[in-house]
């Protein structure tokens, strides 16, 4: 099942922009935020709260939380932490993976209309009913999936280490991979194997066309970071170009920070960016589109995260029955790669 695509309109290369949008999210005055982030940093102390931010997140959340990172890094600060509470600044289906990792904490989600249009994508009940199509397979799941998707699944996996996953399943295994068919798709061409791939997609990455990375092929000094969810079109022109590097938000930062050149431009969420400024000062990062805004992750604010710290809410919770069918999955996910 695919879900609607977003029509998107060319916009010309000069018109890119270094600076994150922020979607519906409000813009705050200088005092505004150095006021909201004393108030949470006291409330989370006071609260024993961990705040758990992702890349995608607006700045000011970012620069407030206690870690920024990608799903398989909020996964794993979610299972390691000694906090009681977990603040997830994040989707829905992330600060459900940390109430399956961390049962025994209490896990808050500062706005609970944060979904994710690629998690809604697959139901439990159609991926059953895709399981007694093929009842040999091993089935494996993106992260961004629900609770209830993940309980009938034998692996998870992360953008981080989808390829590890894969290629940890014996070569003779007939394999159903969803919910994600740009990420499956890239998953067939670098691990050599035939996948049952699910077409979904994510709205923010299927919106991204190989019109927007155009004009970047002729630019000789550019590297070009790309998410492994964005469009088949998009992989397709950038695979066999050796300035192109297909990543996980996480791999965007370690891999510029690495990298010789000096200017990058990036296709994916354009939160990712005030991450990469600031953790690799001196060079260069355009979004490939503006249009690459995940309103989910913008409802997230500094307000809606002080309220949640101070009120308690919005709590997280997974049936205790389906979470501990999702668990070993997740497990096996944070222990590859
Ligand atoms: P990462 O795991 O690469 O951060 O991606 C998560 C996500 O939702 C991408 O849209
Ligand atoms: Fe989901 Fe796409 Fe938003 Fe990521 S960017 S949270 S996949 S809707």
């Amino acid at each position: 099942m695919t879900v609607a695509l977003v029509t998107p309109k060319t916009r010309p290369a000069d018109r890119r922009t270094s600076s994150p949008g922020r979607g519906e999210a409000p813009v705050l005055s200088t005092a505004e935020i150095a006021s909201l982030t004393a108030e949470i940093r006291d409330l989370a102390k006071a609260r024993d709260a961990v705040i758990l931010a992702h890349n995608y997140q607006v700045p000011e959340v970012q620069d407030v939380a206690d870690y920024v990172g990608d799903s398989l890094g909020l996964a794993r600060e979610a299972a390691a932490t000694s906090a009681s509470t977990i603040v997830f600044c994040g989707v829905h289906f992330m600060a459900e993976t940390a109430c399956i990792l961390s049962p025994e904490k209490t896990v808050l989600i500062p706005d609970l209309d944060a979904g994710c249009s690629l998690a809604a994508s697959i139901t439990a009940d159609q991926l059953r009913a895709w399981k007694a199509e093929h009842p040999d397979a091993v089935v494996v799941a993106y992260v961004n999936t629900t609770a209830a998707v993940k309980a009938e699944v034998d692996y998870c996996c992360t953008s981080g280490n989808a390829q590890q996953v894969i290629e940890a399943i014996p070569a003779d295994r007939e394999i159903l991979f969803l919910p994600d068919m740009y990420l499956g798709l890239w998953l067939e061409r670098v691990t050599g194997r035939k996948l049952r791939i699910w077409m979904g997609e994510c709205h923010v990455h299927a919106g991204i066309r190989p019109t927007d990375i155009e004009a970047l092929t002729a630019d000789l000094d550019t590297e070009l970071l790309v998410h492994p969810e964005c469009g088949c079109a998009s992989q397709c022109m950038a695979f066999g170009n050796s300035r192109t590097q297909i990543l996980s938000t996480e791999k965007m930062v370690t891999f510029a920070k690495a990298s010789p050149k000096q200017r990058f431009v990036v296709a994916t969420e354009t939160g990712i960016l005030h991450r990469l400024n600031k953790e690799v000062p001196g060079k260069q990062f355009e979004a490939i589109s503006e249009r690459a805004i995940c309103r989910y992750m913008k409802m997230i604010t500094l307000p809606k995260l002080r309220d949640s710290l101070r009120d308690g809410t919005h709590l997280v919770t997974v049936d205790p029955e389906i979470a501990a069918k999702a668990r070993a999955s997740i497990d096996r996910m944070v222990a590859i790669g």
